[in-house]
Parts: C-alpha cells; sequence; structure tokens
C-alpha cells in the first residue's frame, strides 16, 4: 500500500519533472513560427492534458525559473489565467490558423493571420443623396475625455514606489529593507492611480475653469494593474466604486465604454463558450452603475448586448453608440478561437444604430476601449468594422478610443490603398490615461460643433508629476492646459477658416507635415506621454509611428510582432506594440520566456 502510494509520487514527479523540463526547452528553441507550432505548443499541450493543477504548477515554476516576474506574480497570474490556457490548448489543433493566433497574441512568434475575407452586409444600401450636415458656425459645446484610470484602491502613501512588479506603492508582503522611494500622495509614475489624483481630476473638469463642459466620454479600465491578485469582488468593487466618484464628482452625463475590467483580467468568454464562465456580472453592476446618464434603456441594452449600449445625447441630435471590444482583442483568454465573424454580436448591433442613425438623420460618435487599428486588435473584426465605418461614413462624424495610454490619433481612408487627405474619411482620436504609469496623467477637452458633431479642436490638460509642487498636500496636484490641437497644428497643415473641423483630412494633412518637419515630429512625440515618459523616435520608429497614424484599420499598420518583451518596469517606457497597459497577464508573461534575439 505504502510502497504503491510511494510509486504513484515517484512518477507523477518524475512526470512533472520531464514535463518541466520539455517545457523549457521548448520555450528555449522556439523561435519562430514554424517552432511554436512544431515544438512549444505541442508541448505545452501534453502539460495541458495533465490536468489543469499540474499545467499550473509547471507553467508558474517554469515562470519562476526564468525568473519572468515576481514569485507571487507567477504564482497569481497562473492561477489565474492558467486553466483558461489549458482548456483552449487541449483542443487546440497546434497546425491550425487558431495555433497560429496563439502563437502570435501569447508569444510574439507568428505574425498575425491574413484577414479572413467576409463582406459586411447592410439593412440598406449607402443612400444616393446623403444627408448634409453643415455647420451654422455656432458656438462649440465642450466634450470632457478621460480613459484609462486604473485606480488603486490599495495604493499606500509611504510605500515603497520602487519595486519589481507591474505597480508598485503598495505594502506587498515580499518587500524587503528599507523604503527607498515612499509614494506621495498625488501618484508616482510607477504605480496606478490613486484615489486622490482621480479626485484631483474629476474636481478640476468639475470647477469650470476649463469651460463647462456638457458631457464626458470616459473610454474604459478601471482596475488597477495588479492582475495576478484581483479577483471578482476586487473588480466588482473598482467599478463600482468609479461609477459612484463619476457621479457624485461631476455633475453633467458620461458616458462610458468597458475596457478589460473583468476577473481574471480580459477574461469575457463568449456566451457560446463550453463553459459556465460568463461575465454577465460585470454588465449586471455597469447596468445600475450607467443608468443615470443612459437611462433604463441604454441600461438594459448594454446588459443584454454583452456590454455595449448606444444612447441619444439629451438636446441634440447626436448618437453615442459604445462599442465593447473585448470580444475583438488578441489577448484575451477566450479569444483564440477562430469561430465566429462577429462574436457576441458587436458588430451587428454597431450596423444596426448606425442604421437607425441614418433613418433619424442624427450623427453619431462611435466610442470603445481597443483603437481599431493596434496590434492587439484581431485583423478580421477590425476590417469588419472599417466597413461598417465606411457603409456609414456620412453618419459618423469622429470616433474616439483609449487603451494605449497615449495621446494619439488614426486615420480610416476609402481606399488605404491610396491614403491621400482626399481619401482620410475617419478619424480616431485616442485620448491619453489618467494613470501615471505611461506619462502626465491627462485628459482632452473637445471643442465639437453643435450642427456637425466634428471636432473643432481638441486640447490636452495634464497634471505634472515631475513638477516639485505635485505632491504638496492639501493643496492638490494642479492641472493645466498642455496644448491647443488647433493652435498648434492648424498653422503647420495651412490657415484653418473658423469653420474648418479638424476632420479626417486635416490629420492626414498633418502627417504630410510629420513627414516633412521633424521638429512637429519630435513635438507631437513628446506629447504622446505628455513630456513624461519619452523616448526617442528617429528612423524605423518614425517611419512605423507615422505608418500607424494612416491605419485606422489593423491590417495596415507597421507593428511587427516581436518575441522576448519583458514584464516589469521597462514595460512602461518602451514603444513595443505590447508595452503599455494591460497587457500585464500571462501573455507579457509568456513572452518573456522566448529569448531575444
Ligand atoms: C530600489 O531597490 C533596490 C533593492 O530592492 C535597490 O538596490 C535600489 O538601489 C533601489 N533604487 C533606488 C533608486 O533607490
Ligand atoms: C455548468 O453548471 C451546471 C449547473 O450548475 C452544471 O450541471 C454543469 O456541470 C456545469 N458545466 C461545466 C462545464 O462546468
Ligand atoms: C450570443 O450572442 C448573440 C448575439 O447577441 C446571440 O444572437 C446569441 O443567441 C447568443 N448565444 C447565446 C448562447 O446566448
Ligand atoms: C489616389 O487618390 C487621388 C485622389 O485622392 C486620385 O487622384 C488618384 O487617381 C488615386 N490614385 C490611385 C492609384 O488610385
Ligand atoms: C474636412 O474639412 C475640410 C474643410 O472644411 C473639407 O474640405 C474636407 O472635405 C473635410 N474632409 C472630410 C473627410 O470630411
Ligand atoms: C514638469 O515639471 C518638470 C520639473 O519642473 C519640468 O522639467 C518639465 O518640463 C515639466 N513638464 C511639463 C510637460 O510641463
Ligand atoms: C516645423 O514645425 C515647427 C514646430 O511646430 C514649427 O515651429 C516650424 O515653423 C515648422 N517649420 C516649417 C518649415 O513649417
Amino acid at each position: 500500500m505504502l510502497s504503491l502510494r510511494y510509486s504513484i509520487l515517484f512518477f507523477l514527479v518524475t512526470a512533472n519533472c520531464s514535463l518541466l523540463s520539455d517545457i523549457l526547452s521548448a520555450f528555449e528553441t522556439s523561435t519562430d513560427c514554424t517552432s511554436c507550432h512544431a515544438t512549444l505548443l505541442p508541448a505545452l499541450q501534453t502539460g495541458a492534458q495533465q490536468g489543469d493543477t499540474v499545467f499550473v504548477s509547471t507553467l508558474t515554476t517554469v515562470c519562476q525559473t526564468l525568473k519572468l516576474a515576481d514569485d507571487d506574480v507567477c504564482v497569481g497570474e497562473f492561477e489565474r489565467v492558467g486553466p483558461i490556457l489549458a482548456h483552449s490548448l487541449r483542443a487546440l489543433d497546434t497546425t491550425g490558423p487558431t495555433a497560429t493566433q496563439l502563437c502570435d497574441a501569447a508569444f510574439g512568434l507568428c505574425q498575425p493571420l491574413p484577414v479572413n475575407p467576409f463582406t459586411v452586409t447592410f439593412p440598406e444600401p449607402a443612400p444616393a443623396q446623403p444627408k448634409k450636415f453643415v455647420s451654422r458656425g455656432r458656438p462649440p459645446i465642450k466634450v470632457v475625455h478621460f480613459s484609462d484610470v486604473h485606480i488603486d484602491r490599495q495604493y499606500t502613501v509611504g510605500a515603497d514606489a520602487n519595486c519589481t512588479k507591474n505597480i508598485c506603492c503598495r505594502d506587498f508582503a515580499d518587500h524587503m529593507g528599507p523604503v527607498t522611494e515612499p509614494a506621495g500622495p498625488f501618484g508616482n509614475p510607477a504605480c496606478d492611480t490613486p484615489v486622490n489624483l482621480a479626485e484631483s481630476m474629476l474636481s478640476a473638469i468639475a470647477g469650470g475653469g476649463f469651460g463647462e463642459p456638457q458631457f464626458a466620454i470616459f473610454t474604459g479600465d478601471v482596475v488597477s494593474g495588479d492582475t495576478w491578485i484581483v479577483d471578482k469582488s476586487e473588480a466588482a468593487k473598482d467599478l463600482v466604486d468609479w461609477n459612484a466618484a463619476m457621479l457624485s464628482g461631476l455633475q453633467i452625463p458620461v458616458y462610458p465604454t468597458l475596457g478589460h475590467d473583468s476577473a481574471p483580467v480580459n477574461s469575457f468568454p463568449r456566451n457560446t463558450t463550453r463553459t459556465n464562465e460568463t461575465s454577465q456580472w460585470v454588465f449586471d453592476i455597469e447596468q445600475v452603475g450607467w443608468e443615470p446618464w443612459i437611462g433604463r434603456s441604454g441600461a438594459e441594452q448594454q446588459d443584454h448586448t454583452s456590454g455595449s449600449y448606444a444612447t441619444v445625447v439629451p438636446g441634440t441630435n447626436l448618437r453615442i453608440v459604445s462599442i465593447n471590444t473585448q470580444y475583438w482583442y488578441k489577448e484575451k483568454p477566450f479569444s483564440c478561437l477562430r469561430d465566429s465573424r462577429d462574436p457576441n454580436g458587436i458588430l451587428s448591433f454597431v450596423v444596426d444604430q448606425l442604421q437607425s442613425a441614418e433613418d433619424l438623420g442624427q450623427r453619431a460618435w462611435l466610442v470603445g476601449h481597443i483603437p481599431p487599428g493596434k496590434a492587439d486588435i484581431i485583423h478580421d473584426q477590425s476590417n469588419y468594422y472599417n466597413q461598417i465605418v465606411q457603409r456609414y461614413i456620412n453618419t459618423v462624424a469622429a470616433q474616439f478610443f483609449g487603451h494605449s495610454h497615449k495621446d494619439q490619433f488614426e486615420i480610416a481612408y476609402s481606399d488605404f490603398s491610396n491614403q491621400t487627405a482626399s481619401s482620410a474619411d475617419s478619424i480616431v482620436f485616442i485620448g491619453p490615461a489618467l494613470t501615471p504609469t505611461s506619462g502626465n496623467p491627462a485628459f482632452k477637452i473637445y471643442d465639437v460643433d453643435p450642427d456637425t458633431f466634428e471636432v473643432m479642436d481638441a486640447k490636452v490638460f495634464i497634471t505634472n508629476i515631475s513638477d516639485p509642487h505635485f505632491q504638496v498636500e492639501p493643496c492638490p496636484a494642479t492641472w493645466k492646459l498642455y496644448y491647443s490641437a488647433r493652435d498648434s497644428y492648424g498653422p503647420l497643415v495651412g490657415p484653418l477658416a473658423p469653420t474648418d473641423p479638424l476632420n479626417a483630412s486635416f490629420w492626414h494633412q498633418l502627417t504630410d507635415v510629420f513627414e516633412a518637419n521633424d521638429t512637429a515630429f519630435q513635438l507631437f512625440n513628446t506629447r504622446i506621454s505628455r513630456g513624461g515618459a519619452v523616448s526617442a523616435c528617429n528612423g524605423d520608429c518614425k517611419t512605423t509611428t507615422i505608418c500607424d497614424m494612416r491605419a485606422a484599420r489593423a491590417e495596415n499598420n507597421c507593428d511587427f510582432i516581436t518575441p522576448g518583451t519583458q514584464l516589469k518596469r521597462e514595460v512602461r517606457t518602451e514603444r513595443s506594440v505590447h508595452g503599455g497597459c494591460e497587457s500585464g497577464g500571462i501573455s507579457t508573461l509568456l513572452r518573456g520566456a522566448i529569448p531575444r534575439r
């Protein structure tokens, strides 16, 4: 009896040891897309077939052995996402297209698959004589845009801001030795947003010093970056608390959109996934939290449409279409299943809403979290989304997204193979983050023409985290105008008439200016992080950056997927397509296991 038990134990230990060394050597020898299919995925699949427990403990050991992250981060990340990955691996054809998608998303070893061609169908053809939206030159309305707040409700003043985790400024159990950089009351570039900083932004907006906005848009991401710790109850509380803060802090309607806020992070299981996992609890929370702004019917629609809704801004002719972009996200644990053209029906929802807007003679804004041209959006859905934008081009006045933490824009074209100021036809504004992890905390205020709902100016406001007065209590961090796009870029593009909007043609012309005038490009490059985390950008970097401005369709961006990105502090400032915000989580960890070459 005893010996049998020992021999079983011995068998398990040896099995795990050889599994561990197989997986370690598979990581070591997988250098490209071919070896990812041939070596890495089969090794991982073998692990997954031994059950979630073995898989999770083996991958945790890989993470710890290769020092991809602190021990507790390795444990927490794989505990959360390991079973989901194991589930996907067990069902995987390691030679098929889904496997290619996994090698791209999780390891950076394959380039994205070419778009699976699909022609979106529409209820009505585009009208022969579309309604004209003409500016009457009336004074603009003001609209606030804030994004990626990532509030850390466990931020601890005095805790160490010098740590080796994705976010610091907390009393982590494994902290050793004296505190070398005590966290100040208003934030630190190594840490997510303290409540003080979030309140300071809301009161700066509400204070009226920057004009009286008519409404606000919030393009997602509430929860802090401690993805290895966050559970459902923390994520739920963070969502509820932020809704309450916006409601009490701002006296104007807020039109929010969903980011990556689930538990585990990014986990929005498809409604077809054959497990009992569901993210309905996220939609249920937002149904209650968003109702004061989007009404009962908008809130119910959000709950029934996997987090998307549409609503008309009271007193205007503007329909806001708020889109949950999570089902199009490459790094989402459940997304590696290329089994639907329109996961959870989000694309058809957008079609329906834009058709209604067209029928009613309304203009529309598309608002979402992940910009449609980024490297981490699935090319298929980006392509289909762009078809929708092109069909309703007369209705869509502008688009607003977040996610990158950067102050950026993306342009769509009627003909992406001939990118000119006259084929440029839709502009995507990307809102900078509040969280200081990728530059100075910022928000935007747009001047918007009340007849066309096109953007006349985009002003960026910041608080300067390296200003010596930044942390001084009781006076909160102060906010100031950083720049006005119209004042700064208008003269570079050419004299603008007062009624000329900052539309897609304008921004395309600005990209031409950036190509010709390096001083102007470098100014833009500094502003990406609001002067807070500037990295040099010349040569290929400049070419790629300008190419990406002209790529509101992901297949047109110039980002090259590479392995070897590592977690920890480095992620914050690098220009890598995986850097930045919510790439925390196992895909970032696993990428780090692929040696840099
Ligand atoms: C950060 O902490 C490490 C040890 O945890 C220490 O070696 C290093 O000097 C600290 N950095 C600063 C800037 O204090
Ligand atoms: C889903 O939940 C039902 C009811 O609780 C249960 O019978 C079933 O086994 C669960 N399925 C899975 C795959 O966990
Ligand atoms: C999944 O969502 C789509 C689109 O909303 C819907 O048509 C379908 O019935 C849903 N499936 C399930 C299983 O709920
Ligand atoms: C590109 O577009 C311009 C106008 O925007 C047009 O004059 C030109 O013929 C187009 N070129 C090609 C190759 O389609
Ligand atoms: C942008 O505005 C300019 C000036 O009013 C106009 O000539 C151009 O056609 C507009 N472009 C788009 C894409 O609407
Ligand atoms: C922030 O303050 C620092 C220190 O005073 C200064 O060097 C820097 O230029 C300021 N940055 C911005 C964007 O104002
Ligand atoms: C280039 O851009 C800079 C910065 O905006 C501006 O001051 C300068 O006048 C521009 N040069 C030309 C030739 O337009």
